[in-house]
């Protein structure tokens, strides 16, 4: 099987599961213990967490370790939403944000908030000015994602922080899909609060962390003990975390090389694509992208079909997120971009990673050039 499904998830590194083992069977400590095992237990929490700053350029004790990425895209909404006090909150979002941003948005909406939900150009990027214009005199926070998991497409995070900060609006970005693919530093972004996941850089499923700026002020959504400054208590996902901060060490080592190779591939891929099969379209092509994603529409082709195909083939590859791509709507961000349903059902996902091997590349176009042939031939 040749995995180009690397958005979705990514692969455990096995350096990561070697630092993982032992907490996984063994150790017995409980990190808020004060004998000699928790002691061991929460040093290893410690190191995680200082691998998790270094790699985006925030200082330890500003990281509240979360579930994954949905978690912390919904600490980020809801506690702040929950730290201001106010019922009727103004909150500026993107049509093309993870459900996970969306969901709770639309959650503020039911509970009497308002959102506006910036639109995006046929690119797939929101613009700056028109989304800062979206901007009022009661706006709580501002979330926009730093890279899109559908078509990859980098959005202008950084543009609008000088506009958030001088009206004292927080800025939350999900950086779930940037991480590991191009550099992140939230000082350069200027933003507040940023989630990120672990399992889509080469780390266990089921951690995360949301940044929180010093002096910025939230609500947990879950009660109980002091961990994480009693912003995300219960006891800590040892394992988890210790395998998060191992992958960051890693992805941020490895970056540079990792980008400049996953885009070398993208890039013979989708020339190769192109040339060999009439009416694909590269979804985001003219904006800034993620080097690893590559997004195409086939004429005439049922998207879903083509994935079901493929993966008879031997190839794993996604209609979108594999959160809703169960649901077989067409993807949101395509209609966002202005394709019409059909062009957007006849989108496929192809996202590259770390492990795949340059005869990936090859045997990828070989497969995707038979199956989109063989699925016009049926339907004539
Ligand atoms: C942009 C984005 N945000 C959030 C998430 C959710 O992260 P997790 O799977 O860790 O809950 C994903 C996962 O697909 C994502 O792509």
């Amino acid at each position: 099987m040749i995995y180009l499904d690397n958005n979705a998830t990514t692969a455990l590194e096995p350096e990561v599961l070697d630092e993982m083992m032992p907490w996984l069977g063994g150790t017995p400590g409980n990190p808020s213990s004060i004998h000699s095992f928790g002691q061991e237990t929460r040093r290893a929490i410690d190191r995680a967490r200082t691998r998790v700053a270094r790699f985006i350029g925030a200082q330890p004790e500003e990281l509240v370790f979360t579930s994954g990425g949905t978690e912390a895209d919904n600490l980020a909404l809801f506690g702040a939403v929950a730290a201001s006090g106010t019922t009727t909150p103004h909150v500026v979002t993107t049509i093309i944000e993870h459900q996970a941003v969306i969901n709770p948005c639309r959650h503020i909406e039911k509970a009497g908030g308002v959102v506006a939900w910036a639109p995006i150009d046929a690119n797939g990027l929101i613009r700056p000015e028109d989304t800062i214009a979206l901007f009022k005199d009661d706006t709580l926070l501002v979330s926009v994602m730093l890279a899109n998991n559908d078509i990859g497409t980098i959005q202008p995070v950084r543009e609008l922080s000088n506009a958030t900060r001088e009206r004292g609006i927080l800025l939350h970005t999900d950086a779930v899909q940037a991480a590991g693919k191009i550099e992140i530093d939230v000082k350069k972004l200027g933003v507040d609060l940023l989630s990120l996941s672990a399992h889509k850089l080469y780390g266990p499923k089921g951690v995360g962390i949301l940044y929180v700026r010093k002096g910025i002020r939230l609500k947990p959504l879950v009660f109980g003990g002091h961990q994480e400054r009693g912003l995300r208590p219960g006891t800590e996902n040892v394992a988890g975390i210790v395998g998060f901060g191992k992958a960051c060490e890693i992805a941020g080592a490895r970056l540079a090389a990792d980008a400049a190779r996953m885009e070398t591939m993208r890039s013979a891929f989708e020339t190769a694509i192109c040339e060999r099969i009439a009416g694909t379209t590269i979804n985001g092509l003219n904006a800034p992208r993620l080097p690893n994603t590559s997004n195409l529409s086939f004429e005439g082709i049922d998207g879903e079909a083509l994935v079901i195909n493929l993966d008879l083939m031997g190839l794993a590859a996604s209609t979108g997120a594999a959160c809703s791509s169960a649901e077989n709507e067409p993807s949101h961000v395509l209609a966002a971009m202005g394709r019409s349903p059909a062009e957007a059902r006849s989108s496929v996902r192809f996202s590259f990673g770390r492990h795949n091997a340059e005869e990936d590349v090859a045997r990828a176009i070989e497969l995707v050039a038979q199956t989109v042939q063989q699925l016009r031939e049926c339907r004539q």
